[in-house]
């Protein structure tokens, strides 16, 4: 029988991942942090290739396992559970929600590698870190089609990051290996690649939270092809860590 899915996290990224991996013909196991008890709507909605489990039995159950979680809540994350199994880090930088972090600040590491840090006998390779929960949803294309997007992914391990690309591609991108963890910063807040060339420019008023999700929804997916990811990654240059929330009334 093949693993589930492992989806720690049912936020805006995990909840979206959990409906590209159905639409795909995955099973998958979820965990937020306030347990299994709570996700029975969004399992109902799911549908029965979705169950809800403990973080630690997703963590057992799955080979894969997509972390969704905020970055500042990486340390919860069960490293032991986690051993050997390839983790994918969606996580970055948002100083208003996750406190400020020296070793970002000071760019002595990496988001991703903090995260590896801390789960260092897992595989983890950086995905989906790049792209609104809204793109995502709405611009997953089959294999070959003409609109289809990239999306960057980052590792140390080969393999991992084969099985991360073979992942992408059911769920309906390419992946662009952009190198390890340590050049991650090339795909973070506030570089060419982050978010914005998937979508049309954000709207210049703030707007109510509700309204502005409603606008992102509804904002048609710019395609990103393999060799645009390839430029603007190359084209990236360093520069202050962490991204900023979009201000809302
Ligand atoms: N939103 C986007 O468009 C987007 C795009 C790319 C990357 N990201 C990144 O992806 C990550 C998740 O973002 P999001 O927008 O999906 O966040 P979100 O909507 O706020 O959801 C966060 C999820 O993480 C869960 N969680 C928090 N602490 C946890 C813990 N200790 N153990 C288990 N689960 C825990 C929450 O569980 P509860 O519901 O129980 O609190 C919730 O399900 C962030 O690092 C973000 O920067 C977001």
């Amino acid at each position: 029988m093949t693993a589930p899915l492992g989806i720690i996290g049912t936020g805006a990224i995990g909840g979206t991942l959990a409906r590209l991996a159905i639409a795909a013909g995955l099973d998958v196991i979820l965990a937020n942090s306030r347990g299994p008890q709570t996700l029975s709507d969004l399992i109902t909605q799911l549908g029965p290739r979705a169950r809800a489990g403990t973080v630690t039995e997703v963590a057992r159950e799955a080979d894969i396992v997509v972390a969704a979680i905020p970055l500042s809540a990486h340390p919860a994350l069960p490293a032991d559970e986690l051993a050997g199994k390839v983790v994918l880090d969606t996580t970055n930088y948002y100083p208003q929600r996750d406190g400020q972090i020296p070793a970002l600040d000071d760019q002595t590491s990496t988001a991703s590698e903090l995260v590896h840090a801390h789960l260092a006998n897992s595989d983890l390779v950086k995905a989906f870190n790049n792209i609104t929960f809204a793109s995502l949803g709405n611009g997953a294309r089959p294999p070959g089609a003409p609109d289809r997007s990239t999306l960057p992914i980052a590792g140390q391990s080969a393999s991992a990051k084969q099985r991360a690309t073979d992942l992408l591609n059911q769920l309906g991108y390419d992946a662009l290996d952009i190198g390890d963890l340590d050049g991650s910063w090339r795909s973070e807040p506030g570089t060419p690649i982050y978010c914005d060339p998937y979508m049309p420019a954000w709207p210049t008023e703030p707007m109510p939270l509700d309204q502005l999700v409603a606008w992102l929804l509804a904002a048609p997916v710019i395609p990103l092809s393999r060799d645009a990811a390839q430029e603007l990654i190359t084209g990236a240059e360093r520069g202050p860590a962490g991204g900023y929330f979009p201000e809302t009334t």
